[in-house]
């Protein structure tokens, strides 16, 4: 299979080549097509002739969304519809988030009904509808607060802090190991899934049960993460507080062993020791 990942050069798009090692992956960067630029994303598509697309493209940060909206739209939403538009006749693959549900009555199931409270949360929500109507080989892979060391994630700040850092207390979510989301995006592409899958960790925590977690496993000091209220951080986007995954869809039908926080700190911490 020829594998085309657009966002390579971002968190998930860096984690999925390893994933599709089988296969034959070219991972492209906005240098090479700005998600924007309909014509520039058909000439990438057209070059490639794949037979799988991965849209691991995005604007990702909740914050900054909350306030451009018009640069959220245009990536998110028409630069999702370019991508579904030139890949028609191909499967697709798409992210999307837990930051489509309000966070109400989490975690949530495929079956929930969406209702975002935020930006970010409305652009991948409409994003998933278009990518969906526009090519019926869509797969919508909805994840969460994913974290690998090394990366730019809230995980790989508590691993390097000196200071102080402070951690949400009463906002709970599922956390995702980057290589077991990966692992598990391959199989989904390979078996031509399509629709809407959760893949996520498979435990509900809150980030300062995180980040205990993580301080435990690495060896560090737990009293450098504070526990405070969303509240008192107080940031631009409002988050979905009771938030997270339900993952029984995926679990069922996958041969990836999805993981709980522990299983995956515990191999973060041996494939990358202390930091
Ligand atoms: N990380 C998570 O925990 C998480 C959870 C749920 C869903 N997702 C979804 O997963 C996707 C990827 O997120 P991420 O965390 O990997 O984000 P990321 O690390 O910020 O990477 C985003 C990628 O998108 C590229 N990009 C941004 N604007 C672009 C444009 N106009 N044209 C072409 N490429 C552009 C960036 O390229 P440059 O480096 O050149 O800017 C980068 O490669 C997003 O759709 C996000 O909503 C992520």
């Amino acid at each position: 299979m020829k594998v085309l990942v657009f966002g390579a050069s971002g968190q998930l798009g860096s984690l999925l080549p390893p994933a599709f090692a089988a296969h034959s992956v070219r991972g492209i960067t906005r240098a090479d097509a700005d998600l924007r630029d309909a014509a520039a994303v058909r000439k990438a598509v057209g070059e490639s002739s794949p037979d799988a697309v991965v849209l691991a493209a995005g604007n990702a940060d909740a914050d900054f969304c909350e306030d451009h909206p018009g640069d959220a739209y245009a990536v998110n939403v028409d630069g999702a519809r370019n991508v579904a538009e030139a890949t028609r006749g191909r499967h697709l693959t798409v992210f999307s988030t837990d930051h489509v549900f309000d966070g109400r009555a989490g975690p949530y199931s495929e079956e929930d009904r969406p209702n975002p409270m935020n930006v970010y949360g409305r652009t991948k929500l409409e994003a998933e509808r278009i990518v969906q109507s526009v090519n019926p080989r869509s797969l919508v892979v909805r994840t969460t607060l994913v974290f690998a060391p090394g990366d730019r994630s809230f995980f790989s700040k508590l691993l390097s802090t000196k200071e102080p850092v402070p951690c949400w207390s009463d906002h709970v979510a599922t956390y995702t190991y980057g290589p077991n989301l990966a692992q598990s995006v391959a199989e989904l592409v390979e078996a031509g899934r399509t629709g809407v899958w959760h893949v996520a960790g498979t435990d509900v925590l809150s980030r300062h049960d995180f980040s205990l977690k993580v301080a435990a496993r690495f060896g560090l000091d737990p009293s450098l993460f504070r526990p405070v209220p969303l509240a008192r951080s107080a940031p631009r986007a409002p988050r979905p507080l009771r938030a997270g995954l339900r993952t029984e869809k995926a679990r069922a039908a996958l041969r990836t062993k999805l993981l709980s926080s522990d299983e995956a700190l515990e191999l973060a911490y041996r494939a990358y020791g202390r930091p």
